[in-house]
């Protein structure tokens, strides 16, 4: 098994280039069911673990993909399956997003229920009900979404949930209803970069959505889409966990090929940690001494403080001088990096939602246990500037959202490396 062999102390310095989107690349990989003739081109596409389990699962549903660096290029070229198998869709929860244009286009989807993962429950139930709303028929037997609409027709849905708005649920119906007849609002629809960008490539494909970026988009159907070339937005979690992993280490390193639009309240929480942060039109700059001011976060939708950097900005305030309180607002149970950074000195004690974190002088390496992508994340960013050495097991989770991630650090000035951990070698614990 994969492990990340980390010595501490190291200040990162120099620059580093952000990828594409995870979080967009995936839904607009599904978009392509959509098509009527044509191809979609797709730029700037990361080289992820999480990228490929889409493909498979789009090459199940008669999806061609090829390939070429960083450009991706999907036609279909049959429309004869539409059920998406649970040993792929198990696989990464994003699969869900072919739900919706599977029944937008096909009017028909069999799609396992994606699982769930360590950062807590995750329904879909605000997606089947949009999809409902549109005229489907949905049901679940034996682990599977079964929907089928003989037609669907442009309605009206409130699309929020007891956690706010859903990303993949407003992907989903806005896929679903860009080929349905009449006149579609969905209320209450995310706003996050990413679906704004999904719905830009709708809207580039010939459908017609008004309203992006706002909590209300109003969609007319059309007839057909076709193909077009579309490049993905940087990835902001990727820079985030950049931005941490400097100020973290007081180094000095500047994120370029980013948008530092979308990491606004990221550099805010930031700044009043004490990090210095310089931004231009696509670059961030970020320089920190190691330790940090004490700030109170709440993840919260866009534009408030993201659930994907909750563990990386807890990272920070584990080294510091007093108390902060972060609180998790859409995921309450994603806390599992928690006990791993105690195990590296950290003072943090869970209350309810919150986690209330005492600063303390200095952390130290210790063997630690990934639990999902974004804790294995928040604890690379522990590990860099721990005193001595850690071993990050379950690196596989890192692989999923960071395309080499150890190169790119070590071009920085980490010293960490990749080795192939033979379970004996190291405590290995229960399973989180
Ligand atoms: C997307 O997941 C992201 N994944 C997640 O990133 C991210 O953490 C999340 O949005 C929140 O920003 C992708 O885009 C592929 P939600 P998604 O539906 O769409 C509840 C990462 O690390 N909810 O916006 O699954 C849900 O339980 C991943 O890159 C319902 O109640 O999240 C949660 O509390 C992790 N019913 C809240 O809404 C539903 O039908 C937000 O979930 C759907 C969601």
């Amino acid at each position: 098994m994969d492990a990340f062999i980390i010595e501490g102390g190291h200040p990162l310095r120099g620059t580093v280039e952000v990828r594409g989107a995870k979080n967009a690349a995936l839904p607009m990989m599904a978009a392509a069911l959509l098509l009527d003739e044509g191809k979609l081109v797709l730029r700037r596409v990361p080289n992820l673990a999480d990228i490929k389990s889409m493909a498979n699962v789009l090459q199940e549903l008669g999806v061609r993909i090829d390939r070429r660096g960083d450009e991706m290029t999907l036609q279909v070229v049959s429309d004869k399956n539409c059920r998406a198998s649970y040993e792929l869709v198990s696989k990464m929860r994003a699969s869900v997003c072919v739900l919706g244009p599977l029944v937008g286009k096909r009017r028909r989807a069999e799609v396992s229920m994606p699982g769930g993962c360590s950062i807590g429950d995750r329904p879909i139930d605000l997606h089947l009900k949009g999809l409902a709303a549109l005229g489907a028929s949905v049901a679940v037997e034996r682990g599977y979404v079964i929907a089928s609409a003989r037609r669907l027709a442009g309605g009206t849905m409130y699309l929020g949930g007891p956690m706010g708005s859903t990303v993949t649920g407003t992907e989903n119906v806005m896929m679903a209803a860009v080929l349905a007849p009449g006149t579609t609002i969905i209320e209450c629809a995310a706003c996050e970069p990413e679906v704004q960008e999904v719905a830009k490539l709708l809207v580039k494909m010939g459908a017609l959505i008004d309203g992006i970026g706002s909590p209300r988009l109003t969609i007319t159907g059309v007839k057909k889409l076709h193909g077009c070339t579309f490049d993905i937005i940087p990835d902001r979690i990727e820079a985030g966990t950049f931005m941490a992993a400097a100020a973290m280490t007081g180094g000095d390193v500047s994120i370029e090929k980013c948008n530092p639009d979308h990491l606004m309240c990221v550099t805010e929480c930031m700044r009043q940690a004490g990090a210095i942060i310089e931004t231009g039109p696509d670059w961030i700059r970020v320089r920190g001494n190691g330790m940090f001011h004490p700030v109170n976060v709440a993840t919260l939708p866009y534009p408030g403080f993201p659930t994907d950097m909750q563990a990386q900005f807890m990272a920070l305030m584990t080294r510091g001088e007093a108390i902060s309180i972060v609180t998790e607002r859409i995921y309450p149970e994603r806390f599992h990096h928690v006990r791993e950074f105690g195990r590296m000195g950290a003072n943090i004690v869970r209350e309810g939602p919150s986690a209330i974190v005492i600063g303390v002088k200095e952390l130290s390496g210790a063997p630690v246990m990934a639990s999902d992508l974004r804790a294995a994340a928040g604890l690379l960013v522990a590990a860099l500037a721990a005193r001595g050495e850690t071993v990050l097991q379950r690196i596989y989770h890192l692989d999923r959202g960071y395309d080499q991630i150890e190169k790119r650090l070590e071009s920085l000035g980490a010293r960490i490396r990749r080795s192939d951990l033979k379970p004996e070698a190291a405590p290995l614990r229960e399973a989180v």
